[in-house]
């Protein structure tokens, strides 16, 4: 994997002007959109649900990149397949049976991703990793944006890095959370693939102009 690819996480956007910031990415120098789900049950906080995520997907033109932070994702697979989701995102920690969900995401014709808490050892991914298209490390705990980066995730990346090449696996290295520039370049030489970023783009003043910084910045 050569190229960077930057997600800005519309998490961050302007919700009573979706469309403009969703058109904004766009035209950007972003590659994905990232979209965060919220049931309030997961994690202390409620973001949106399907009918927005159908408004986001009638606008957004480039990879959809679903962040389930959800219990019992199973019930849904189909539906965000449906939405028009390209990737879907679960929690390890919400998914007793995550080998079955990642088959299932798959069925459905989507990149199966698993999402780490910051507490949740790479380890545990060791039996999986083959069958990953994509881990999103956590560098804050999942819930809200714009919190602090987390320095452990340094590490957490450079053993993932290692675990990936062990097992000949072709998984991305996602991170989410606290991205800014100050960060970006240090983790993409820990091996990241993927840096969404929510605040650190649309809290900027020129959003568009910051994702072309970030995208340069990790080349
Ligand atoms: C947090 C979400 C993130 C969030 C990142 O639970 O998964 O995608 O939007 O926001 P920032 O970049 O502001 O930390
Ligand atoms: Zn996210």
């Amino acid at each position: 994997m050569d190229e960077k690819i930057i997600a800005p996480s519309l998490l961050a956007a302007d919700f009573a002007n979706l469309q403009r910031d969703i058109e904004m990415v766009n035209q950007s120098d972003a590659d994905w959109h990232h979209i965060d789900i919220m049931d309030g049950v997961f994690v202390p906080n409620i973001s949106f649900g399907m009918p927005v995520l159908k408004a986001i997907a009638a606008h957004a033109t480039k990879t959809l990149d679903v962040h389930l932070m959800i219990v019992d994702p199973d019930r849904y697979i189909k539906t965000f397949a449906e939405l028009g989701a390209n990737n879907l995102t679960v929690h390890y920690e919400a998914c007793p049976h995550l080998h079955r969900t990642l088959q299932a995401i798959k069925a459905e014709g989507m990149a199966a991703g698993v999402a780490l808490n910051p507490h949740t050892n790479i380890n545990l991914l060791e039996d999986t990793i083959n069958d990953i298209d994509l881990v999103c490390v956590m560098s804050v705990n999942p819930g809200f944006g714009g919190q602090s980066f987390i320095e452990n995730t340094y590490d957490k990346v450079k053993a993932l890095k290692e675990l990936i090449i062990r097992k000949s696996a072709h998984t991305l290295i996602e991170i989410d959370g606290g991205v800014t520039s100050e960060n970006a370049k240090q983790l993409i030489d820990a091996g990241a693939d993927v840096l969404v970023a929510g605040s650190f783009i649309f809290k900027s003043d020129n959003p568009s102009q910051t994702i072309k910084k970030l995208k340069k910045l990790v080349g």
